[in-house]
């Protein structure tokens, strides 16, 4: 097997490069270093995981947040405005695999991007779209003020422990509020003070609902819970795309903005890259590509090696996804 993508460890370095041959050694490493899974290259066929910012991009946005640097953090949101519209495809694809130590920071840099695109979709301007990422990419700031053994238990919180959680949009809209030289815009300390609220105001911390919620805040909180339910942690198993996609459009019009649900869902692949796939014909395949235009018709490897496209094959269906 042979590493499709860098692979880093808690401290942003490069634990293993991309095409290294992965030995017995350094799949027990990975193991034991609690990685979710990595990509690797299938044949010529898989290409690596597609990326919709760069590496160097994505390592340099959890250093800053780690080290709680808001300005870099707000020059980094930037440029990942830049790079997702530089991008060739808007397609999220890649399963987000991360070690458990630095789930806060991944899953930051994730819901911008998500929350980025859903601003794409939805024709937010360039100067929005900045906006937009930087309250995505400090959503969670406030989790820093939060006890890190209640953030990082690796198990469900007790309702004590879930209050305290809570109070972490307060705690970053605080962080942002002593920010030197506060020049940060009103409407990122808003968003980033409201990126729980609910649609229907069953949310928290003020329980807006509907339009009193500001729009970034909507796009966000639909990019979090997205993220957080196809994340795998100490306490659940990850959620594949397919059921997280039916998870957001069942609770569209009460947790979240319907518009943004909707937006969302034309970018997300339900069934990504890599992923093993049962059909209706009984057989069982490997997704090799996804059709831009329509991302429930992928092309898909068979076990017998042949290679199928869905968009020609209109009388198979896929009924699950299996890894
Ligand atoms: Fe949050």
């Amino acid at each position: 097997m042979i590493l499709a993508n860098n692979l880093y460890d808690n401290n942003e370095q490069i634990l293993l490069k991309a095409n290294t041959a992965l030995s017995e050694f350094y799949i027990n490493r990975i193991a034991r270093l609690e990685y979710e899974g990595v990509y690797i290259f299938d044949g010529d066929d898989i290409e690596k995981g597609k990326q919709l910012i760069s590496d160097e991009t994505r390592i340099n946005a959890i250093r800053k947040l780690k080290r709680l640097d808001i300005n870099a953090c707000i020059f980094l949101a930037n440029n990942i405005v830049q790079e997702i519209r530089g991008s060739e495809s808007l397609i999220i694809e890649q399963v987000s695999l991360s070690s458990y130590d630095n789930y806060t920071y991944v899953h930051s840099v994730n819901v911008d991007v998500s929350s980025v695109i859903i601003g794409i979709g939805m024709g937010l301007t360039n100067a929005e779209l900045e906006k937009l990422s930087q309250a995505a990419l400090l959503h969670d700031i406030g989790k820093v003020d939060v006890p890190i053994e209640i953030l990082n238990k690796p198990a469900r919180l007790t309702p004590e422990e879930y209050a305290e959680m809570k109070k972490h949009p307060f705690y970053g809209l605080e962080r942002l509020r002593k920010k030197e030289g506060d020049e940060l815009a009103a409407v990122i300390k808003n968003a980033v003070y409201s990126h729980h609220e609910n649609w229907d105001g069953t949310g928290y911390p003020r329980g807006l609902s509907g339009d009193a919620i500001h729009k970034y805040a909507r796009i966000i909180h639909v990019a979090d819970v997205y993220d957080a339910l196809t994340t795998k942690r100490a306490y659940k198993d990850a959620m594949n795309p397919a059921d997280a996609i039916e998870y957001l459009m069942a609770n569209s019009g009460t947790m979240f903005d319907i518009n943004v649900v909707n937006t969302f869902i034309h970018y997300i692949a339900p069934y990504p890259m890599g992923c093993t796939i049962l059909l209706s014909n009984g057989q069982q395949g490997v997704v090799l590509e996804n059709n831009g235009k329509n991302l429930s018709r992928p092309k898909v490897k068979l076990e017998n090696g042949t290679v199928i496209d869905l968009m020609e094959k209109l009388n198979i269906t896929i009924l699950s996804i299996l890894t």
